[in-house]
C-alpha cells in the first residue's frame, strides 16, 4: 500500500452527501454573493481534503526524484509514487502495473498510442471513431492519418445521442485499423456500449482504445472486463490534481510500439551509436514525472474507495432523474442527448438564449456550468448547434443544487421572454 494511502478500510454503507461535501472544502464558498452552484464537473472536477493532504505531505516530508536518488528522501518518494502506480492499477483492474503507464492526462496518452501505431497504418487503412468524440480522440487521428495516408471515418450517433450500431456495423470491415472510442460522451452523458463493439472489433483484429476521461467519475471501469487494448483517463476529472493521467495498455503491445518521447528514464543504454529502452512501463515515462500529481491521484481513488460505490451512484442517478422530472419548467429549453443509458450530464438550449448568455447569467447566481462546443464541434455541427450550455454533476451534487439550477433557469428564461 501506499505509504501516503489512507487506511484502506471497507466502503461505509450508504451515501450521506452533506457528510461527502464537508470533504470537499471549495465547496462551501460563495461566489458572486451566492453559495456556490459546482455543475462543472465535466470540465474539471473538485478536490478532496485527503488529496490536498496527500500532496502537502508528499512535498513537507518525501520529496525527491524517483527511482535516481541513492538515499532516503528518493526511496519514500519512489515508494509514495509507485504506491499510486498499484492504486491505478487496481481501480482500472489492470493485470499488471507494468500496463499502467503515467501521462499528462488523456489527450497526451491518446497522442501518445495514435503516434505509437503510425508504423502499423498504411494508406487505405481505417481509423474508426464515432461523431460524438472530443476534440482529444479525434485530431491525434488525423494527424497520424495525414502522416501515414490512413483515413478518420465517424460513426454516427443517432438523434438521441446514441451511437448508430448500423453505421458502425456497417463500418468496421477489413480495412478497420484501429477502434478509438469514448466510454461516455462529454457533451452528451451517453453511456456507449463499448464491452460488445470491443469483442466485434478484436474478433477482427482490430486495436481498441478507449477514452476514459468522462467514465471514471461515475463509474469504475474493469479494463480486462473490457477486454480493450488502450485505456486512459485524467486525475483532474476524478477528483485529483491536473497534470496527471493514467493510461493502460496491453503488455504485448505496449512492448511494441516505440517509445513517445526520448529522455531520461526511458532507456536502458545510450552510446552515439544506439540507444535501447527501459522495461515497462518507464519506457513511455521520459523525464521526471508528475510525483506529486500521482500521489494525488492515488489520494483521490482511495478517497472513493471509501464510499459506497452503488449508493453513489444511485445518489448520481437521482440528480439526472430529478433534472430530467424540471425541464419542462423552463419555457423553450431542450436538452441534447437523451440516451438510455446517461451519466448525470445534460446538454440543453433555450430558445431565443445565447449558450454564453445562459452561462454568464448562472455565475452571477452562483451556479457553475460550461457553454460552448465542448471541444466536440463536429457533434455542435450534428445537431446544428454553435454550442450548448451544459451542466455535468458529481456525487458531491445535490437534489436543492439541481433545483437552484431550474430556479435560475427559469429566471433567466423569463429575463429574455
Ligand atoms: N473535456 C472537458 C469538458 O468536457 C474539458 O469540459
Amino acid at each position: 500500500m501506499n505509504d501516503l494511502s489512507m487506511a484502506r478500510t471497507a466502503p461505509k454503507a450508504g451515501f450521506d452527501v452533506n457528510a461527502v461535501r464537508r470533504d470537499f472544502p471549495i465547496l462551501s464558498q460563495q461566489v458572486n454573493g451566492k453559495p456556490l452552484v459546482y455543475l462543472d464537473n465535466g470540465a474539471s472536477a473538485q478536490k478532496p481534503l485527503t488529496v490536498l493532504d496527500a500532496m502537502d505531505r508528499y512535498y513537507r516530508e518525501m520529496h525527491s526524484n524517483v527511482h535516481r536518488g541513492a538515499h532516503t528522501l528518493g526511496d519514500r518518494a519512489t515508494t509514495a509514487f509507485e504506491g499510486a502506480r498499484e492504486t491505478v492499477r487496481a481501480f482500472l483492474n489492470a493485470g499488471s502495473t507494468e500496463e499502467i503507464i503515467w501521462t499528462r492526462g488523456t489527450t497526451e496518452a491518446i497522442n501518445l498510442i495514435a503516434n505509437g501505431l503510425a508504423a502499423r497504418l498504411k494508406p487505405g487503412d481505417e481509423i474508426l471513431l464515432s461523431h460524438m468524440e472530443h476534440h482529444a480522440n479525434i485530431v491525434p487521428w488525423q494527424m497520424i492519418a495525414e502522416r501515414t495516408g490512413a483515413t478518420v471515418i465517424p460513426i454516427q450517433v443517432t438523434p438521441a445521442g446514441e451511437l448508430d450500431l448500423d453505421s458502425f456495423n456497417s463500418l468496421l470491415g477489413e480495412k478497420t485499423r484501429v477502434l478509438a472510442l469514448t466510454h461516455v460522451s462529454n457533451v452528451l452523458g451517453t453511456i456507449n456500449p463499448v464491452a460488445s463493439l470491443i469483442k466485434q472489433a478484436k474478433a477482427r483484429g482490430v486495436i481498441t482504445v478507449i477514452d476514459g476521461a468522462q467514465a471514471v467519475p461515475h463509474f469504475q471501469p474493469d479494463v480486462q472486463a473490457l477486454g480493450c487494448d488502450f485505456y486512459m483517463f485524467s486525475a483532474h476529472k476524478l477528483f485529483g490534481p491536473t497534470g496527471v493521467g493514467a493510461l493502460y495498455g496491453r503488455k504485448q503491445l505496449l512492448e511494441e510500439i516505440p517509445p513517445y518521447q526520448g529522455g531520461g528514464e526511458m532507456i536502458e543504454r545510450v552510446t552515439f551509436d544506439r540507444t535501447t529502452w527501459n522495461v515497462l512501463p518507464y519506457k513511455f515515462e521520459a523525464g521526471t514525472p508528475p510525483i506529486a500529481e500521482a500521489v494525488g491521484l492515488g489520494a483521490a481513488i482511495e478517497y472513493l474507495g471509501g464510499l459506497d460505490r452503488a449508493a453513489m451512484e444511485a445518489s448520481e442517478e437521482a440528480l439526472l432523474t430529478r433534472a430530467n422530472e424540471l425541464v419542462e419548467t423552463v419555457p423553450g429549453m431542450q436538452v441534447i442527448g437523451t440516451a438510455k443509458h446517461k451519466v448525470p450530464v445534460m446538454s440543453f438550449k433555450i430558445e431565443g438564449l445565447h449558450p454564453s448568455d445562459i452561462g454568464t447569467l448562472l455565475d452571477q447566481q452562483g451556479i457553475a456550468i460550461r457553454t460552448g462546443h465542448h471541444c466536440a464541434m463536429p457533434l455542435m455541427d450534428f445537431y446544428g448547434v454553435p454550442g450548448t450550455a451544459r451542466a455535468s454533476f458529481a456525487f458531491y451534487n445535490t437534489i436543492a443544487e439541481v433545483e437552484q439550477l431550474f430556479t435560475a433557469l427559469q429566471k433567466v428564461q423569463r429575463l429574455f421572454a
